[in-house]
């Protein structure tokens, strides 16, 4: 079967006051299972530790933990959102939660949509979702986050950025410049990330993932969100 990466952004399970947004929840599930069973791909997900793991992260910080501390604090809670997208994706899942290729790979041997979270510390798991598209030769990385794509500048902060239909991933690294490089503090896409995307020359794409239909939409190649453009 085709491969499929999806990164699911950790903020996308929650509603703006923080509760759980279960029935989108539910929507990335029937939405994964109708890419397996309508177009043939077998998608492997990975969660985001949105703003749960930013919360912990900001508390271990005020305990002077170690910034790969706080990398492990945020791997767990996007294991932790991972496994409520396992659940409702029910029988469609693998039932656990693989840390590594190795293990995705194993897991892939079922043919049931693998999910995962962070991996090792020191990257996001936008690093971890564009080095399972490589690894896997995956056709598409859809990035989903809570923003319509990529922005001439942070969308949240200047009422005049402009959202791009591409993007070049020269101009990509430079917009990510100014992302955190701490712990939970990663924007769009890290630096970690935005390497192996252009090492590998991976299809990307960065829609608003608040509709899960936005995905379907990506796969089936109608224009949304910003796509990620290589100059050979
Ligand atoms: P995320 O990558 O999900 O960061 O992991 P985020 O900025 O909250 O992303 P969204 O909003 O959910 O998409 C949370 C934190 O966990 C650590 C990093 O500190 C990251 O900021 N992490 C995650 C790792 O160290 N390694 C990983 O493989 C994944």
């Amino acid at each position: 079967m085709k491969k499929l990466v999806v990164k699911l952004g950790g903020s996308l399970l929650f509603d703006d006051d923080g509760n759980i947004n279960a029935d989108r929840i539910k929507g990335f599930a029937e939405i994964l299972v109708e890419l397996k069973n309508k177009d043939g791909y077998l998608p492997i997900v990975v969660v985001g530790g949105g703003v749960i793991a930013r919360k912990y992260i900001s508390i271990s910080r005020k305990f002077h933990a170690s910034e790969t501390f706080n990398d492990e604090l945020g791997i767990e809670v996007s294991r932790i959102n991972a496994r409520l997208l396992m659940a409702a994706l029910g029988e469609e899942a693998f039932p656990d939660i693989p840390k590594n290729v190795k293990e995705v790979a194993k897991a892939f041997e079922s043919q049931k949509i693998v999910v995962m979270g962070g991996t090792e510390p020191g990257h996001s798991t936008n690093a971890v979702a564009a080095l399972m598209a490589d690894y896997f030769r995956a056709e598409m990385l859809i990035n989903a986050t809570s923003v319509d794509g990529v922005y001439t500048s942070p969308p949240k902060k200047d009422l005049k950025a402009k959202k791009l239909d591409e993007v070049s991933i020269e101009k990509l690294k430079e917009l990510m410049l100014t992302s955190g490089v701490r712990a939970g503090e990663y924007e769009l896409f890290d630096l970690v990330a935005i390497s192996i995307v252009e090492r590998a020359k991976i299809i990307t794409k960065i829609i608003n993932g608040k509709n899960p239909e936005n995905i379907l939409k990506a796969i089936r190649g109608e224009k949304i969100g910003t796509s990620v453009i290589f100059s050979d």
